[in-house]
C-alpha cells in the first residue's frame, strides 16, 4: 500500500518535472526524455521503487538513474534479442523501436553520474580481482565510455546476479563472459560489495531535490 502511494507521488512529481528532466539529458544523445516519460510509466512500477525485488530468484531491480543512456539502450537491445535471458525484460523490450529505447533511456537515466575523483582509488583499497575491470569500469565503477555501464553504487545483489549470469550464459555478452569466466564466488562477492559501495552512486528514484534545484 505504502509502495503504491510513493509510486503515485513519484509519477506525479515526474509529470511536473518532465520539462526540466528533458533539458538535462545528454546533448549528443538522440533520445528525447519528454517522449520517454510517456513510455516509462510501466518501467517506473519496478525501477522507480527503491529496493524493489525481482521475485524469483530474489534480487534487487537495477538502479537506472545516473546510468549511461547509450548503455541502457544496449541493454534493452540485449533483452529484445535474447542475448540477455530475463523474461520480463524481454517482454518489456520486445515491442520497442530503437527510438523508443533511446527516448525511454534518456528519461530513465536522467543526468549521468560522473566521476569526480578521476578514478584514482588506490590499488590497496580495491579487491585484487578488480585490476582487470578498471580499463572499462574505472577504479570506482563509473563507466569510462557511454557504452560501458556504470556499476558504482548499484545494488550488490544485482551485481552478483549479473556476474553469475555472464558465467552461466544467462547473459551472453562476449566481453563480460570472458571477464567473468574465471572469477570465484568469493571474488564475485568481493567485487560486488566493492562497487556497490562506491560513489558517485546510481539511484533508483530521480531525486526530488535535483528537480527542485534546477528549476
Ligand atoms: C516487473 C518489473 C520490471 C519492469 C516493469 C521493468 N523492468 Fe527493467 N528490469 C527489471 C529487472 C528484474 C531487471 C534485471 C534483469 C536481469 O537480471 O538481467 C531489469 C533490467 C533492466 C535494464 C538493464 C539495466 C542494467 O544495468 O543493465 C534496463 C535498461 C531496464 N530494465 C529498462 C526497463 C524499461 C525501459 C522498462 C519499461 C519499458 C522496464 N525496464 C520495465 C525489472 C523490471
Ligand atoms: C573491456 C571492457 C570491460 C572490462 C575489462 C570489464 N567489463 Fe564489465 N562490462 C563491460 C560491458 C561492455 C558491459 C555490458 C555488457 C552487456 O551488455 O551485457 C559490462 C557489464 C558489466 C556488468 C553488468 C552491469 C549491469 O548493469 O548489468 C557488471 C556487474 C560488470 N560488467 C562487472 C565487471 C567486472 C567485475 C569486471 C572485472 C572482473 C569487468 N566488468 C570488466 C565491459 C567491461
Amino acid at each position: 500500500m505504502s509502495l503504491r502511494i510513493s509510486l503515485a507521488a513519484t509519477l506525479l512529481y515526474a509529470a511536473f518535472a518532465g520539462q526540466t528532466q528533458a533539458q538535462d539529458a545528454a546533448p549528443a544523445f538522440n533520445g528525447d526524455a519528454k517522449q520517454g516519460k510517456e513510455l516509462a510509466y510501466t518501467c517506473n512500477g519496478c525501477h522507480a521503487i527503491p529496493n524493489y525485488k525481482n521475485v524469483y530468484p530474489t534480487y534487487s531491480v537495477p538502479k537506472l538513474h545516473g546510468q549511461r543512456p547509450q548503455y541502457l539502450v544496449a541493454a534493452l537491445k540485449a533483452y529484445k534479442s535474447g542475448e540477455r535471458s530475463h523474461g520480463t525484460m524481454h517482454s518489456q523490450a520486445a515491442s520497442m523501436s530503437d527510438q523508443d529505447m533511446a527516448d525511454v533511456a534518456a528519461y530513465l537515466a536522467g543526468p549521468e553520474v560522473l566521476s569526480e575523483s578521476k578514478n584514482d582509488v588506490p590499488a590497496e583499497k580495491r579487491p585484487k580481482s578488480s585490476e582487470v575491470c578498471l580499463a572499462c569500469h574505472g577504479t570506482n565503477g563509473v563507466g569510462i565510455t557511454p557504452d560501458y555501464p556504470t556499476i558504482s553504487g548499484q545494488h550488490r545483489d544485482y551485481l552478483v546476479r549479473a556476474l553469475i549470469d555472464y558465467q552461466k550464459g544467462g547473459r551472453k555478452n562476449a566481453i563480460m563472459a570472458g571477464m567473468a569466466a574465471n572469477l570465484t564466488r568469493e571474488e564475485i562477492d568481493a567485487l560486488a560489495a566493492y562497487y556497490a559501495g562506491q560513489k558517485p552512486a546510481l539511484q533508483s528514484v530521480p531525486k526530488k531535490v535535483s528537480f527542485l534545484s534546477s528549476n
